[in-house]
């Protein structure tokens, strides 16, 4: 899994590269700079991992999906950028870099944000490898798991439950809004150019609820267990904001708990779903075994 998952981190970032250096035409140099930096900044590349995962289980060429594949990880960048502003998280340390706030300043990093996002859907726009119809249905999944109703309402959410004790249906739902629904949107996206996407999408949703879930959980894990240098992030942020997570709620041996139930459960619905791919067995896994 190591190695494919590596092929598809090369084979994302080179395409983001290409994206970025193609539209430089009145960019000022400072936002340029600043967009290379927090868009190809080392991270695992996870969503785009996923929508490779289900294309090529579904054996669909994976051309089809390489602009939505760029797309989802601009968005999730910039929502780290934004994440870890002074308004927001306030963290000095991302991806075992300084924060984009930290390296440039923060109007800069709020714009770098607000450019990956639209980047996202410029590139989603311009996909001539689907039908038009497919194109559509593409940027109307990520834009309403990237907007309001999903990840900037789990954001907002999050935010909103600082100091607060949740209860745990609540604090579920900060989760999956935050976290999950980026990550469901990853397997619906890898599915869209299927000729019987609707037969998979039900699934392929609940499988992206769990590991959206399970991700977000074993995140807040880290942020007790983990180490700075081994987390590219500030260890024990989390504690410092009084954010409510999973083990300040449940504890962190009932946490895990929830995190492997989340994990057999997404490992269930990939039975369910028609095709087996080892590569996806692998990344349900490695979202719970992971160290960073
Ligand atoms: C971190 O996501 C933010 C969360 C949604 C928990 P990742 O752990 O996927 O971050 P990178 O992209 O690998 O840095
Ligand atoms: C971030 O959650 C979720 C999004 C950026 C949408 P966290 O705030 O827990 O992520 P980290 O721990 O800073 O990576
Ligand atoms: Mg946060
Ligand atoms: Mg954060
Ligand atoms: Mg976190």
């Amino acid at each position: 899994m190591k190695s494919k998952l590596k092929q598809y981190q090369k084979r994302v970032e080179e395409q983001i590269s290409r994206h970025l250096s193609e539209r430089t035409t009145d960019m000022p140099q400072r936002l340029q700079n600043a967009l290379n930096y927090a868009s190809l900044s080392p991270g695992k590349r996870l969503r785009p991992a996923l929508i490779y995962a289900v294309t090529e289980g579904l054996a669909l060429p994976l051309k089809k999906v390489d602009p939505a594949a760029c797309a989802i990880e601009l968005i999730h960048s910039y929502s780290l950028v934004h994440d870890d502003l002074p308004a927001m998280d306030d963290d000095d340390l991302r991806r075992g870099q300084p924060t984009c706030h930290k390296k440039f300043d923060e109007a800069t990093a709020i714009l770098t944000g607000d450019s990956q996002l639209t980047l996202a859907f410029e590139i989603m726009a311009c996909t001539l490898e689907i039908a038009p119809e497919q194109r559509t249905q593409s940027i109307q999944i990520l834009a309403k798991a990237a907007g309001a109703q999903g990840m900037i309402a789990g954001q907002m959410r999050d935010i909103q439950a600082e100091n607060k004790t949740l209860t745990l249906e609540k604090l579920i739902q900060v989760h999956r809004l935050k976290t999950g629904a980026l990550i469901e949107a990853a397997l619906l996206l890898g599915a869209v150019p299927h000729p019987d996407y609707l037969h998979y999408q039900a699934w392929l949703s609940k499988l992206g609820h769990a590991l959206g879930l399970a991700f977000q959980i074993q995140d807040d894990i880290l942020d007790i267990e983990g180490n700075t240098a081994t987390l590219g992030k500030t260890q024990g942020r989390d504690q410092a904001l009084n954010k409510s997570t999973f083990p300040q709620l449940l504890g962190l041996e009932k946490a895990k708990v929830m995190r492997d139930q989340q994990i057999q459960l997404a490992h269930d619905c990939h039975q369910k779903l028609g095709f087996n791919s080892l590569f996806l067995k692998d990344l349900i896994n490695f979202t719970a075994q992971r160290e960073h």
